[in-house]
């Protein structure tokens, strides 16, 4: 095997974000940039001879290109053994999975998750460490500092490999495994849940479900677990065959972007449960018949009817939620008496979490959701949970829903996203808040006074390390608030987040509208933070 060194010179916006690196897949063809980045990679991470790695992606465009790239440099820095998904196919949770049953190393996966794909699209590409989460920002931030300052890079001079052959192959000395990308995780889902009670609730009543995999990794897998394994209709699962640019899509589980599951479920003669998955498989959105549960809503209710899960019917260790996420899980872990983690928003900081056996349900606003059997959150995990429950309480999505704001009161929530703004705009938006801070608490807001304003930080029970500056709180006397902070994971411009949320427990409260209920928070929000006056936007680009 031939080594070249191919002598380089450093890109400065290297700099993994919230979940790896993600840039338009034009800046990725640049010639050295995917490579200065890979061997900047493996710098970072020690001493990789002989190691294990999982090797794998959402089957979004340039996908193949970059896998045979990463398998030649892998080979000239002794990597020993590559697994990957058959057709360089894997799915997040997925790649999670296979990291931690083959006890490996870690795992490259290549997707920029939602964001729309295609040679004018993005691409990404992360790292995820041996408990199969995403790296620490310790070693992303190696990895960063790395690609500030790279000359050269190793590359082997051999033949792409056969990506579509199942089986052992070798480049050199490295050891290639090609592996189903499916079955390892299908198991999994398998060793959870209650299939046979999912099986008779899918084939022997009145129920009916669609599955939206919105062009994207989870098709094959939502097929063979709902359709081959548990029996549901051919055509359960739509948009099942994963296309390189998503149809042109964008393939985000929500109530935008999951358009055409959202006709169905709210149309006439709707199934009684719809399910999607977003770009890698690992975010999920929840319908009923004409009606949706918001991502707080999901955890909160999964936590409440965990004992009617198998691989969770000995109870909970705890829950953790991310800031913005709404407080709805935090009535359950009172009620339980077990502990609620407040943690920044990013899958990664619930790892420790769960490593250390403090939480085992997780979940953020941003259509995640998961448990301590993975290190990523999971699309389809989370749909399994709902059926399951629906198998155990033989009760409609819409009933369940609404017993649980009737035992623990209703969290009206939403998100109002501006996105693209110039960064220097939402910038300054968020500095004038930040500075506003210090005279906010006591302020008489209409009918609440704010109880406290700040910039959240956390402090990791785990690892003793302390997080700052992760999002603006404002918090109210009667439990509502408003939370504003920009996305880590946007391509384009900057995007403000707003997250509204307002309490109810009185039972003549509990079904209102939720952007009516949320009305006055929604004028309060534009009022503290000058959002029209400083964007020059007169209403979100996407409200969820
Ligand atoms: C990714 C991460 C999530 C996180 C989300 C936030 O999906 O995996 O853990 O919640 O990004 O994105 P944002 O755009 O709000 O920073
Ligand atoms: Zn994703």
């Amino acid at each position: 095997m031939t080594v070249v060194q191919v002598a380089t010179q450093p890109f400065s916006d290297q700099r993994p974000g919230t979940s790896g690196l993600r840039k338009k897949v034009r800046q990725f063809q640049k010639p050295h940039y995917l490579e200065n980045f890979v061997q900047s990679m493996f710098d970072a991470l020690g001493d990789i001879s002989g190691k294990t790695l999982i090797l794998g992606g959402d089957g979004r465009y340039y996908n193949d290109t970059a896998i045979q790239t990463i398998v030649k440099m892998a080979a000239a820095n002794d990597v020993g053994k590559l697994i990957i998904g058959q057709n360089g196919l894997l799915s997040t949770p997925a790649a999670s999975c296979v990291i931690r049953k083959t006890h490996s190393f870690g795992g490259i996966i290549l997707s920029a998750s939602h964001n729309p794909a295609g040679a004018d699209g993005d691409f990404g590409i992360k790292f995820n460490v041996a408990n199969g989460g995403p790296a620490p920002e310790k070693i992303t931030e190696t990895m960063y500092q790395r690609s500030l300052e790279i000359t050269q890079y190793q590359i082997s001079q051999t033949p792409d490999i056969e990506l579509g052959l199942i089986g052992e192959q070798t480049v050199g000395n490295l050891q290639i495994e090609i592996i189903d990308p499916v079955i390892d995780y299908a198991d999994l889902m398998a060793s959870l849940f209650d299939f046979s009670a999912i099986r008779a609730l899918l084939t022997q009543g009145q129920f009916r479900m669609r599955f939206d995999a919105m062009h994207a990794i989870t098709g094959p897998y939502a097929t063979e677990i709902l359709e081959n394994r548990l029996g549901a209709p051919t055509g359960t699962v739509m948009n099942a065959i994963p296309s390189p640019d998503f149809a042109g899509g964008h393939p985000d589980p929500n109530l935008t972007y999951a358009e055409d599951l959202v006709n169905i479920m709210f149309g006439e003669d709707a199934p009684d449960f719809g399910g999607a998955s977003d770009g890698d498989g690992d975010r999920n959105m929840i319908l009923g018949k004409h009606c949706f549960v918001t991502p707080s809503d999901s955890l909160a209710i999964i936590a409440a009817n965990s004992h009617l899960i198998p691989a969770y019917q000995s109870g909970l260790k705890g829950i953790a939620r991310s800031m913005p996420t709404s407080q709805a899980p935090d009535q359950v872990a009172r009620k339980h008496q077990i502990p609620l983690y407040e943690t920044p928003t990013g899958w990664k900081f619930f790892g420790n979490l769960l490593d250390a056996g403090l939480a085992t349900l997780c979940g953020e606003e941003s259509f995640g959701t998961g448990s301590d059997h993975i290190r990523e959150k999971d699309g389809l995990w989370a749909v399994l949970c709902w059926l399951n429950i629906i198998a155990a309480r033989q009760q409609s999505v819409d009933t369940i829903m609404t017993a649980h704001w009737q035992e623990f009161g209703r969290h009206y929530y939403s998100r109002h996203d501006y996105e693209a703004i110039p960064t220097e705009k939402a910038e300054k938006l968020m500095s004038q808040l930040n500075d506003s801070l210090f005279k906010l608490p006591g302020k008489i807001c209409g009918d609440r006074t704010i109880r406290y304003a700040d910039n959240f930080s956390y402090h990791d029970p785990v690892d003793q390390s302390d997080t700052e500056k992760q999002g603006i709180r404002i918090g109210f006397d009667d439990g509502a608030r408003i939370i504003f902070r920009l996305s880590g994971t946007g391509t384009d411009g900057a995007t403000l987040r707003v997250y509204l949320e307002q309490y109810a427990d009185d039972s003549s409260q509990l079904a209102f509208e939720t952007q009516t209920a949320l009305a006055d928070l929604i004028k309060l929000a534009d009022k503290l933070a000058h959002i029209r006056e400083l964007t020059g936007r007169n209403e979100p680009t996407v409200i969820t």
